[in-house]
């Protein structure tokens, strides 16, 4: 950008004419730098595909702009987390203090997202969350300078309480990984399950990552609920349901859960899916040109489908699109973008969305169901849903 002209007052001496001269020459060749995006995700291990299809989607958004915003190309810096907490903060850091990123984009995992925000806290970068759902990150934790293309742990489990509760179910068993993300499912859930008149009558926690689920699902089955509500993702959705299954619950004890248990996961998971009841705020058969449009560009991209994971970083991509260019391609005073970030709507193929006060988006919450491999959509579950933000005081 060349706003340093604007400003140029109209006598100067020599030497500061010289001065000036070299930094408006210096922030014209800045016209043409690249912008710097940053990519957080897990390459490897139990949520490596959850970290390609999010990859996947930011890409499909930013080679829809030519790879280019306002005359600037897009740069990407891409780094593995390994959904480890652990790396978060040395990773953001060699992003944020070495390389200078405008954005971050990043993570999927909830444990990697708080130590990204500690890291970029006051910081001249962006953050974009496309997957993390820790409440914390848009609530007591929130930030200027970070955003979420995703949701909140609460907003995607909060609604299925009530929607069992009128399927009939009133005793059930939760169960999820032991951290931040599976922890909160399960607490959404169960506020508005009790609240309807339910009971949880057993929590079981996994501890991260693992797969083994054999002698839970004993143990379900001698408990013998009328429905079992849980958060799993990625390789440990697929192995799940798959076991769930195979173990003679399905058919038996009706299995629910937020969207994540099917999500990217249906074509792995085969026939074991069929009939899986989840709450989240996409389905593949979403009937919105936006949608058909996306997905049919996703699967000549990179030869598959697309799932919920790629939506959020498609999102994170158009964010980046929209904002560089409402500031027509100036990404260094941070405060105008955040500004024009905060206006936006976002034409998602989940259906448009703008962002809370905390920054996270208000969105609708669908009930689903895997029919013929698809999560096809039964109703709405709760239209343009907020989350509470606890605790934020942007
Ligand atoms: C999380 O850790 O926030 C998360 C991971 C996978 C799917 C959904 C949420």
């Amino acid at each position: 950008m060349n706003n340093k002209k604007k400003i140029f007052p109209s006598v100067l001496s020599a030497s500061i004419a010289a001065t000036m001269i070299t930094m408006s020459s210096g922030s014209m060749a800045a016209d043409s730098d690249p912008i710097k995006v940053g990519v957080m995700l897990p390459f490897s291990g139990v949520y490596a595909g959850l970290g390609e299809s999010t990859r996947n989607g930011l890409k499909q958004a930013l080679k829809e702009q030519g790879n280019s915003i306002a005359g600037r190309p897009v740069e990407f810096i891409e780094m593995d987390t390994e959904a480890k907490p652990a790396r978060a903060p040395e990773i953001t850091s060699s992003l944020v203090d070495n390389q200078k990123a405008d954005f971050v984009i990043g993570p999927v995992h909830s444990g990697v997202a708080m130590g990204m925000i500690k890291t970029i806290k006051g910081k001249d970068s962006i953050m974009i969350i496309p997957n993390a759902g820790a409440n914390a990150a848009t609530g007591a934790f929130c930030q200027p300078n970070v955003f979420r293309t995703s949701f909140s742990s609460w907003q995607t489990a909060f609604p299925m309480g009530k929607e069992a509760y009128d399927m009939g179910y009133k005793k059930i068993v939760t169960m999820s990984w032991n951290y931040g993300f599976g922890k909160e499912s399960l607490e959404a859930f169960n506020e508005s399950f009790t609240k309807a008149g339910g009971e949880v009558i057993k929590e079981m926690l996994v501890p991260f990552p693992k797969t083994e689920f054999q002698s839970y699902l004993t143990e379900i089955a001698s408990i013998n609920p009328d429905a079992v509500f849980v958060f799993f993702a990625g390789g440990g959705a697929v192995k799940f349901v798959k076991d769930y299954d195979a173990m003679g619950l399905k058919g038996k004890i009706p299995l629910l859960g937020s969207g994540f248990l099917t999500e990217g996961t249906t074509t792995a998971q085969g026939p074991a899916a069929e009939g899986v009841i989840t709450t989240l705020h996409y389905a593949d058969a979403l009937d919105i040109p936006k949608n058909q449009r996306f997905r049919q560009d996703y699967e000549t991209l990179y030869g598959k489908p697309a799932d919920l994971f790629a939506v959020q970083g498609y999102d994170a991509g158009q964010l980046i699109a929209q904002a560089v260019s409402a500031t027509g391609g100036n990404t260094t005073d941070k405060a105008a973008l955040i500004q024009q970030m905060e206006k936006l709507e976002i034409d998602s193929p989940r259906g448009a969305f703008h962002f809370s006060k905390a920054h996270n988006p208000i969105q609708t919450i669908y009930l689903r169901k895997v029919v013929d491999g698809q999560n096809t959509v039964v109703k709405v579950a709760q239209d343009h849903l907020e989350d509470p933000a606890r605790g934020c005081k942007l």
